[in-house]
């Protein structure tokens, strides 16, 4: 083998073997885009514009988004933003991250408070992660978020619940104030 074409074998194997470490994919919310040739670009790997059709629900507080690490060691890191073109603000702690090699991909679960970034039900946003390896922000990845209550089922089950005992109580106390006056 002549050094030109062990040269090119190298860069092309180095290529391989560190995008293999830096894939990651989201999982929950789905990704806006995914694209290995341009996952470095932040913020958001090259898919910088809004995916309508992935435009998924995510609570105010209390939120979970998972992300699959195809493989490495690092560090996995949440920030909101209302667009892409505005700054990033963390919305979880540092996830430190290690899948070794051959096990992957191997998905990582995150508590997400998207308020410390200061969102607000009804908007629309961008959550991003950030997969630093060796201290170089390695690979970018967004999903597009409608910001919602956390729980709001709950909450018009208790108002409905609260509602209908409400007149209940007035039918009964009705009743029986004329059927004492009879
Ligand atoms: C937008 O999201 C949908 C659903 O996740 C996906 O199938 C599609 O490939 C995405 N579009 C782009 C440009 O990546
Ligand atoms: C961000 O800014 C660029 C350049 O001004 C513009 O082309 C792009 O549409 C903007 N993207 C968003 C999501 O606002
Ligand atoms: C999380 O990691 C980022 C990037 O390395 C760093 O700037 C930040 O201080 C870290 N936050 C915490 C709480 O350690
Ligand atoms: C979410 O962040 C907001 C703003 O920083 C804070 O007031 C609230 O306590 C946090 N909620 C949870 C569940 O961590
Ligand atoms: C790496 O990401 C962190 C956290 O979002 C950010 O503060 C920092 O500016 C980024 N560094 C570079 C070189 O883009």
């Amino acid at each position: 083998m002549n050094s030109k074409i062990f040269a090119v074998a190298f860069i092309f194997f180095f290529v391989l073997i560190s995008s293999a470490n830096a894939h990651i994919a989201f999982v929950n919310p789905p990704f806006r885009g995914n694209n290995d040739d341009t996952m470095r670009d932040p913020p958001c790997g090259g898919s910088n514009e809004v995916n309508t059709t992935a435009i998924t629900d995510f609570p105010v507080t209390d939120g979970q988004a998972t992300v699959d690490i195809g493989h490495g060691d690092g560090v996995l890191l949440f920030n909101y933003a209302p667009d892409s073109n505005s700054t990033f603000q963390s919305v979880s702690d540092n996830v430190t991250v290690a899948v070794a090699e051959g096990t992957g991909p191997k998905p990582y679960t995150v508590p997400i408070n998207v308020s410390k970034a200061g969102a607000k039900i009804g908007d629309q946003g961008v959550l991003q992660t950030i997969f630093i390896q060796g201290g170089v922000n390695f690979t970018y990845q967004c999903a597009d978020i409608k910001v919602v209550d956390p729980n709001p089922k709950a909450a018009n089950t208790a108002s409905s619940f609260v509602g209908i005992s409400e007149v209940a109580l007035f039918i009964i106390g009705l009743t029986s104030f004329v059927m004492t006056n009879l």
